[in-house]
């Protein structure tokens, strides 16, 4: 493919006006064709319209010019005349009709007022927005924004872009740029003044937009903050891809050609250069200076470190630095401090600056720029873009190796997928991430089907929605994955399923070591728990249907099976009669017992899933939003770093307390301020101190914001938490702080997370898994719901269909 033609295009996104072909790509949908797009599960963006005013005609005329646009990023844009064609639950009676709807097959994704779509820019951003919203995160506060970082540390480095008004092409230039990188960076929009504030800016007042680029890849630590580039030149397209490729570069080069002979990334990019000299005496010296320096103009300037002693430098020994700016020759100079070198480039950009902005008016001016971009600039831009080019890992099936493959592996992952689709193609990413990481794996294949290409396959194998990733095994049906689409929670499904369900144990020695995890020992960081079915025989008629779950189960939990006369001596004491499941959740930790129900495989599957989900979680970035569903007081424990005796103690005595079934009206949890260190700062902001550890909270979020710590120094025994809790239930107790909400707004940083989520994307907090779902999945994460809730409040029932529990504690 041609790679100017991409860059080409790239360009063209952001000025119309260049599309050549005068043909329009909106589509006027009748009911058949609507229906078939329905049917196909992929993105467009649609119009329900009536009559036509002058509003509404300038809405179509620029949906038209969107449809051009979005066409690059595999969504369609339709419209649909309801007085010719009345497609229900859209087209209503209204004569003007002011709502387009954004789908993915048939679900909705959002639905936007044609005054929030005003005009092409809008309509781009928004669309983009919402198709790429679990790469792009919408962030409030500080806090958030801190959570963001500290969870890209080692990983990415992080984009921020401040749009304080949505829809204008600042915002179009953000998403696209998203669109293009989000793979390869996390992308941040916030639109809030406490971010500006954060990140040091004083005009709090102006409208204008701004981008950071934060190097968070290689912060190591969770206590430093990851350094933070500002982008200075105006957000847009271009701006923000040489901003981005400047980040990339190194932040000195080193040389030891002369400065006439260098070539750097920045002369492509229209960036001034900067030489320094370096002697041999003084090298280390010269090195710590350049990368000062550098570091004050990182962004504008291409900092360059030339040797001296090369013989290839004929620069006059007189000149200790030399400077290019862009298309000129390099001037040589001398200068006696690095201070007076960055003033020097500070007051050359101001004046730079303002020729740029001055030849911005000019469109033809700014798209001459193409020249500028090098194959090896458009090459890279080209490999982000098109992610599919590096399938390596990734066996590509067609109608002819399909079956094959799915029966002879072990185990065939497979992931359909579209094209054109913009979440498929934003998946890919973290799908080639995991092929990577499980290359070694044997008998393990992850393999993709483009369903554009393979309908018969997609057909055939009833895939309906996309992407989707089934696991293959030979003779068995196949498995739909119904995790989250991301790395972590892929890999550790594909790892799980690779243990057979259920594992069938012979003897209470090999019961004792799966229970207590060294069986699949090195298994242990994907899921401490085991669950165990109880049988007194193989021939028990529950047996089969156990088998059946476990089966399903595959991937999720890890479950093995004792039917045998010895286990009976496994729920000895536990006053639960066979067959019964126990529930591990660690070495040393009590095991929980349930009474199975005869009942069938697949209520047997959710019956197992409500008993594995945690009583008391440990509260982490990621899990915390599905906690707070609950809407409960958090009863919060917050743990030391280092494990001693008072922190496993006081877990056992809440434990204990949990069992005894007496914090039903709140939701205990606790955090591990080592793994999550977020916590401290959550501590810190709920007392304005931070008290010793273990410390126990009660922060009633929905009643005024009042936090209440259990008095330190008071031992954290079962009946004096008790106690506690009567006191403050009974207001005998003074709060010890409250959520400070006007200078932080949500300041407990977690707790309007979702809230927010659900502005910004409706439908977030009540879907709650990130990315789009399959309705199967939905129903899925219901039903996990429902079981938390009824464990809570019925949880002594004698209905042999709930887990009834008891614990050995
Ligand atoms: C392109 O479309 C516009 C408006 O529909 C029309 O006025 C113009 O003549 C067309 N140009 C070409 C080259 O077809
Ligand atoms: C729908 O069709 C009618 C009749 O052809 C036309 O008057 C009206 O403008 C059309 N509406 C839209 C939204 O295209
Ligand atoms: C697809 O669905 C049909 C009808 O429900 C069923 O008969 C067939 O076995 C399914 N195919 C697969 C591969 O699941």
């Amino acid at each position: 493919m041609c790679i100017i033609c991409l860059v080409a295009f790239l360009f063209c996104i952001t000025a119309v006006q260049c599309s050549s072909s005068n043909t329009s790509k909106l589509i006027e949908d009748s009911g058949q064709s609507f229906m078939e797009r329905m049917n196909m599960g992929k993105t467009s963006f649609i119009y329900f319209g009536n009559d036509v005013n002058p509003t509404i005609k300038q809405f179509l005329d620029q949906l038209e010019m969107s449809a051009d646009a979005l066409e690059d990023y595999g969504i369609s844009v339709a419209k649909v005349n309801c007085s010719k064609e009345a497609i229900a639950s859209y087209c209503t009676d209204e004569k003007l009709m002011t709502k387009a709807y954004l789908f993915r097959g048939s679900e909705v994704l959002r639905s936007f007022d044609i005054d929030t779509v005003f005009d092409v820019n809008a309509i781009v951003s928004h669309v983009l927005f919402t198709v790429l919203f679990n790469e792009v995160r919408y962030v409030h506060t500080p806090s958030e924004l801190l959570l963001v970082e500290n969870a890209a540390k080692q990983m990415r480095d992080v984009v921020v872009g401040h749009i304080p008004v949505l829809g204008l092409p600042e915002h179009r230039a953000l998403m696209e740029a998203a669109f293009v990188y989000g793979s390869k960076y996390q992308f941040v929009q916030t639109t809030g003044a406490p971010i500006l504030k954060h990140m040091g800016v004083d005009d709090l007042s102006s409208s204008q937009t701004r981008l950071w680029f934060m190097h968070c890849k290689d912060v190591s630590n969770q206590i430093d903050r990851c350094p933070c580039t500002p982008m200075r030149k105006p957000l847009d397209t271009i701006n923000i891809h040489t901003f981005l490729q400047l980040m990339e570069a190194p932040l000195v080069t080193e040389t030891t050609a002369d400065p006439s002979e260098v070539n750097v990334i920045h002369n492509h990019l229209s960036v001034p250069v900067l030489y320094l000299f370096s002697q041999p005496q003084t090298k280390h010296l010269d090195g710590v200076t350049a990368q000062t320096v550098a570091l004050q103009l990182r962004g504008e300037v291409g900092v360059v470190l030339v040797h001296r002693d090369s013989a290839n430098v004929k620069t006059p020994l007189q000149y200790n630095a030399a400077y290019q700016l862009p298309q000129e020759d390099v001037k040589y100079i001398t200068v006696n401090s690095a201070e007076e070198i960055v003033k020097h480039f500070k007051e050359e950009l101001i004046q730079e600056n303002k020729m740029i902005e001055d030849e911005e008016e000019n469109n033809e001016e700014h798209l001459s720029d193409l020249d500028i971009l090098d194959d090896e600039v458009s090459e890279s831009l080209y490999r982000d873009r098109d992610v599919m080019l590096d399938l390596e890992s990734v066996t590509e099936l067609t109608s002819d190796s399909f079956q094959s493959a799915v029966t002879q592996n072990k185990i065939t992952v497979v992931l359909f997928y579209y094209k054109w689709d913009a979440v498929c193609m934003a998946f890919m990413h973290t799908y080639i991430e995991v092929a990577d990481a499980l290359e070694d794996v044997n008998g393990l294949v992850l393999a993709a089907v483009d369903c554009g290409e393979w309908t018969d396959i997609c057909s055939d194998q009833n895939v309906t929605s996309f992407p989707i990733i089934m696991i293959y095994r030979p003779i068995e049906a196949s498995q739909v994955y119904r995790g989250m689409l991301g790395t972590n929670s892929l890999q550790k499904f594909i790892l799980l399923s690779l243990i057979s369900g259920p594992v069938s144990l012979s003897s209470s020695a090999e019961v004792l070591s799966f229970l207590e995890g060294d069986l699949y020992r090195k298994h242990a960081d994907l899921s401490s728990i085991r669950v165990l079915g109880l049988f007194t025989s193989v021939h028990d008629a529950g047996v089969t249907a156990f088998e059946e779950a476990a089966k399903l189960l595959r991937g999720e939990t890890i479950i093995g099976l004792f039917a045998h006369k010895e286990a009976e001596k496994w729920v000895e004491g536990l006053s639960v009669n066979l067959p019964a499941l126990l529930v591990s959740r660690g070495p040393q930790v009590s095991r929980e017992a349930y009474y199975l129900p005869s009942s069938s495989a697949e209520d047997l599957v959710s019956f197992i899933q409500r008993a594995v989900l945690d009583p008391f979680p440990e509260l982490t970035v990621e899990n915390l939003p599905w906690h707070l569903q609950l809407g409960k007081p958090l009863l919060l424990l917050f743990v030391g770093k280092y494990d001693s005796t008072e922190s496993t103690t006081s877990l056992a005595e809440m434990k204990h307390l949990l069992s005894s079934g007496q914090l039903h009206s709140f939701l205990p949890c606790w955090i591990h301020l080592g793994r999550t260190p977020i916590g401290r700062s959550v501590l810190e902001k709920f007392l304005g101190f931070v008290p010793p550890l273990p410390a126990l909270v009660i922060s009633q979020l929905s009643a005024g914001g009042e936090v209440f710590l259990f008095p330190p120094g008071r031992p954290l025994k079962a009946e004096n938490i008790l106690q506690w809790l009567r006191a403050v239930e009974k207001r005998d107790e003074y709060p010890a702080g409250v959520i400070p909400d006007k200078e932080w707004g949500p300041s407990v940083p977690f707790y309007d997370f979702l809230a927010i989520m659900d502005q910004e994307a409706p439908g977030y907090a009540s879907q709650r898994g990130p990315k789009m779902k399959t309705g199967s999945k939905e129903s899925h994460r219901e039903q996990k719901d429902k079981g938390s809730n009824q464990r809570q409040t019925t949880h002594s029932s004698s209905n042999p269909h709930k887990p009834h529990k008891h614990s050995e504690l």
